[in-house]
């Protein structure tokens, strides 16, 4: 059986036009600075995102560590949400190899930081015994809120806060183009505010590898060193920079503006989960409360849901129903949709999810087992 997968927007196979490009890549050796098809990569995100220059890294989780160690130093502070990939997902590289602490603020339903919040989160710089902030971030879009997209007005409040301080934004944009198309904003504007911003190829744009980090010249110098430093100087990469190039092409030719139909087909799937007795909203901050699933709270390609019962002995009868939906934090269960899923393979899953939910009963009521 075919399975259908929607465990995450990181599963997606190379379109052929990606293939015949990565076949065709003009290569160097990107460490010495002369891989033509990376250099390329790297200044058309720069462009688009109205940056001086970018970086092309394996991963997001290496474009955060890199803009950390380019902006942060050892000793510092950043201060970024609670439940920011980066501050539960990325290994505690900040600690680690950066050398820094996180001071953590709860996200709200949107997908924020309160202002107020955020300009009390700043140490004193006078007092020996307070780390010193060095660093503020944010996540766009904002996974554990359902994918929420943040605003370019609430970037720009965010920016002018950190910067009257003398303080850097980053922006973990592992999604920023689903932001970007949901808000339906220019790439720049949203951007702008920040000092840098990543952003994945490897998700919903369907790469196989990847992420560009982009920034002013001066610090994406600092960070290419801190991607030497940590192993992630790689060399004919062109071969998998050619597949981000074909990503970032304009209108139908990339992959950026068909992000709507995976918002589109999120939605319908929304729409249809809300309607099912034995499917909860997913609660915290993803859908304070309990209650149906609210269809509105989908702007972007994530589904999250509860289940009136056992989550695993769900998640294993909709295996054996042919789809694959993730396990998420909270006793949550997530749908990503993304390039490789069609309409007609929505409304098999709809099928398949009413099929499970009726195989497994609901004696064991666990919905609101944390993970
Ligand atoms: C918000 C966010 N940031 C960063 C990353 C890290 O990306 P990667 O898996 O490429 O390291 C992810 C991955 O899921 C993510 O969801």
């Amino acid at each position: 059986m075919d399975m259908i997968d929607l465990r995450s927007d990181t599963v997606t196979q190379p379109t052929p036009e990606m293939r015949r490009a990565m076949a065709a890549a003009e290569v160097g050796d990107d460490v010495l600075g002369d891989d033509p098809t990376v250099i390329a990569l790297e200044e058309r995100a720069a462009e688009l995102l109205g940056k001086e220059a970018g970086l092309f890294v394996a991963s997001g989780t290496m474009g955060n560590l890199v803009a950390q160690l380019a902006l942060l130093g050892r000793g510092q502070e950043t201060i970024a949400g609670r439940q920011h990939h980066m501050v539960l997902d990325e290994a505690a590289g900040h600690a680690v190899i950066v050398g820094t602490s996180i001071r953590t603020l709860e996200e709200r339903p949107d997908g924020t930081l309160d202002l107020d919040e955020i300009r009390d989160a700043f140490r004193d710089p006078t007092d020996p015994h307070e780390p010193i902030t060095g660093l503020v971030t944010l996540e766009n879009t904002h996974a554990h809120s359902m994918g929420q997209p943040i605003s370019s007005a609430y970037t720009a409040a965010v920016a002018a806060i950190a910067h009257e301080r003398g303080v850097p934004l980053h922006l973990d944009g592992a999604r920023f183009w689903n932001a970007v198309v949901a808000l339906g904003v220019a790439p720049t504007e949203l951007a702008g505010p920040a000092d840098t911003v990543t952003f994945c190829l490897s998700k919903g744009l369907g790469c196989p590898v990847g992420s560009v980090l982009v920034g002013s010249r001066d610090v994406i110098w600092r960070a290419r060193r801190g991607r030497k430093l940590v192993g992630g100087g790689m060399r004919q990469a062109g071969i998998i920079a050619a597949a981000g190039l074909v990503a970032l092409r304009d209108g139908d030719a990339g992959m950026i503006e068909r992000l709507a139909e995976d918002h589109a087909t999120a939605r319908r799937l929304a729409e249809a989960l809300a309607g099912i007795p034995g499917l909860l909203s997913p609660g915290d901050i993803a859908q304070p409360g309990d209650g149906p699933l609210d269809p509105n709270r989908v702007r972007t390609n994530f589904v999250l849901f509860r289940v009136d019962r056992d989550r695993t002995a769900f998640l294993d009868a909709l295996r054996s129903e042919g789809v694959l939906l993730e396990r998420f934090p909270h006793g949550q269960v997530r749908a990503a949709t993304h390039v490789g899923i069609s309409a007609a393979e929505i409304e098999r899953t709809i099928e398949a999810i009413g099929a499970a939910l009726r195989a497994t009963g609901r004696d064991a009521v666990t919905a609101a087992t944390p993970a």
